[in-house]
């Protein structure tokens, strides 16, 4: 075992901003990469330094992030900005709501989701092996417009200088303040103290502690980033697209090291949170979302989309789309299937082209091929439903529920109109509506008898093509009986 090491005392973690640029109703850091949301992402960093406290700083939009932060952080301390007054401002409020600390404080943004828990941990150590009082998180870019901009006193930094606030030479530097930091709380709080807003933006800057420290002799140290992705922002919704995309491409390249065979890794988009076997194979244009799992061998697409659908061994699901169910294994689905939550689909069962189901539980074997709505139902094991039948489990005001017996049979284009029970072993003829029980063992039939009239076309239709048809076939003459069929 690996020496773990300590803790830091506390992160920081600023998401007071709105993120105007999105213009959007939903806050920025809610909004999703890879099947998370912005703040999960960088929330699941934070803690992997093991923080004694976890504070986010919330304001512009603060109560969706707040009830987000219910969800999926519910111990995280909550800090209020009220006003955004700047990034210095921002870790004032945070620390205000931590109290006399002492120790390392990370700061980080809830809108930098890439950031991982290596770098993060990296950082920290950077700090601690250069006895630093500041450590700030770098990226050498080659457009670095609107970043903060690292000013270099040989190893140590000397300042950040705002874009705005930087002469042209300073301009020109390459090296960006990404805002991830390690401060000393000390250092922290005393230059926190002393932070003025005389600065191009009227702003408190957190940057400005860097300079602090420097006056006091204390050592700031900058950690490059080289992966420039981790560094980066969200702020519209191109940069949130661009990094969806980017996201999702190490997603599938990982699944693809790991063994799972991707057609076309630009148009498979895989969730975070989804979890793959070994030689699945997944064809085109496939979205794979929330909790799905996927066991060894079974094929997706191309065109489906699966949220949280467990999907067993060898299994098939072709241009489907299928929602909180379980496809069992060597199970079939599609082409274009509608599976709905509570599907549970046996063992070598299929549901087929154009059909829909939900709350449903298929047994092992059993077919839903064609074209069928297939709702609030037991089937058993090894039964067929033809093509066309109809659970109607509606009746304008209820939902009610079919059972359906194993190795039974319903023919084509039957209704079965809930609640019913159709039995083991039982038979339903092609065409029936079914509103009564048909047990074990029995044919039901509920539809009209065939009855066919003799010389009808002769006699209605004389002097046409089917009447001369009819004739040349040695129909039979006006005068005979017409005859039922069963
Ligand atoms: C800040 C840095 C800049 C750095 C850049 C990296 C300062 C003064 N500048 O720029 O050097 O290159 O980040 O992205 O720190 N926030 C609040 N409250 C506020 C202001 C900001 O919570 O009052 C949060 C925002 O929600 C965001 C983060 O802090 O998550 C950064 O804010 P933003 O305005 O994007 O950064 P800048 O100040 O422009
Ligand atoms: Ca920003």
């Amino acid at each position: 075992m690996s020496d773990m090491p300590a803790g830091v005392a506390a992160v920081i973690v600023l998401a007071a901003g709105g993120g105007t640029r999105m213009k959007s109703t939903k806050s920025k850091l809610l909004h999703q990469i890879g099947g998370r949301s912005l703040l999960g992402w960088a929330l699941d960093t934070a803690v992997s330094v093991q923080p004694e406290r976890l504070v986010v700083v919330v304001g512009q939009m603060g109560d969706q992030v707040e009830s987000h932060l219910d969800e999926i952080a519910p111990t995280a301390i909550r800090a209020l900005q009220e006003s955004p007054r700047g990034t210095g401002h921002a870790v004032q409020c945070g620390l205000e709501a931590l109290g006399e600390i002492a120790g390392e404080i990370v700061v980080t943004y809830g809108d930098v989701p890439m950031l991982s828990g290596r770098a993060l941990n990296d950082l920290v150590s950077a700090h601690r092996e250069d006895g630093n009082a500041v450590t700030v998180l770098t990226a050498m870019v080659d457009d670095p417009t609107g970043y903060g901009r690292i000013v270099r006193d040989g190893e140590t930094v000397a300042q950040i200088v705002e874009e705005r606030d930087a002469s042209d030479d300073q301009r020109g530097i390459r090296e960006i303040n990404a805002g991830i930091y390690v401060f000393d709380a000390a250092t922290l709080s005393e230059g926190l103290a002393r932070l003025r807003d005389d600065n191009a933006q009227g702003e408190l800057y957190l940057t400005d502690v860097v300079a602090y420290a420097r006056s006091r002799g204390r050592r700031v140290g900058a950690q490059i980033e080289p992966d420039v992705w981790q560094t980066m922002g969200v702020n519209d919704r191109v940069q949130l697209a661009a990094m969806n995309r980017e996201m999702n491409r190490r997603i599938v390249r990982d699944w693809m090291l790991a063994g799972v065979t991707v057609i076309d890794p630009a148009t498979t988009w895989i969730d975070k949170s989804v979890s793959l076997a070994p030689d699945v194979e997944i064809w085109p244009d496939t979205f794979l979302r929330g909790a799905t799992t996927v066991a060894e061998g079974a094929i997706l697409g191309p065109g489906t989309r699966l949220t949280d659908v467990e999907v067993g061994r060898d299994a098939q699901v072709l241009r489907s789309e299928a929602t909180l169910a379980t496809i069992g294994p060597g199970a079939v689905v599609g082409p274009f299937s509608y599976i709905r939550p509570g599907t549970e689909l046996g063992p070598k069962g299929k549901i087929g082209a154009f059909v829909e189901t939900k709350n449903a539980r298929l047994g092992v074997g059993t077919k839903v091929p064609h074209l069928s709505y297939c709702g609030d139902a037991v089937v058993g094991d090894g039964t067929n439903i033809g093509a066309g039948t109809i659970f109607a489990n509606f009746d304008s005001v209820h939902k009610h529920h079919t059972t359906v017996g194993a190795h039974s049979f319903v023919g084509s284009d039957s209704v079965l109109v809930a609640p019913v029970e159709i039995g083991d072993g039982a038979f339903v003829a092609a065409g029936s509506v079914i509103t009564g029980p048909v047990a074990a063992g029995e044919l039901g039939v509920a539809r009209g008898r065939q009855r066919n009239v003799a010389g009808w076309v002769e006699r209605k239709w004389p002097g046409t093509k089917a009447a001369a048809a009819a004739h040349a076939a040695g129909a039979a003459g006006q005068d005979q009986p017409s005859s039922d069929q069963s």
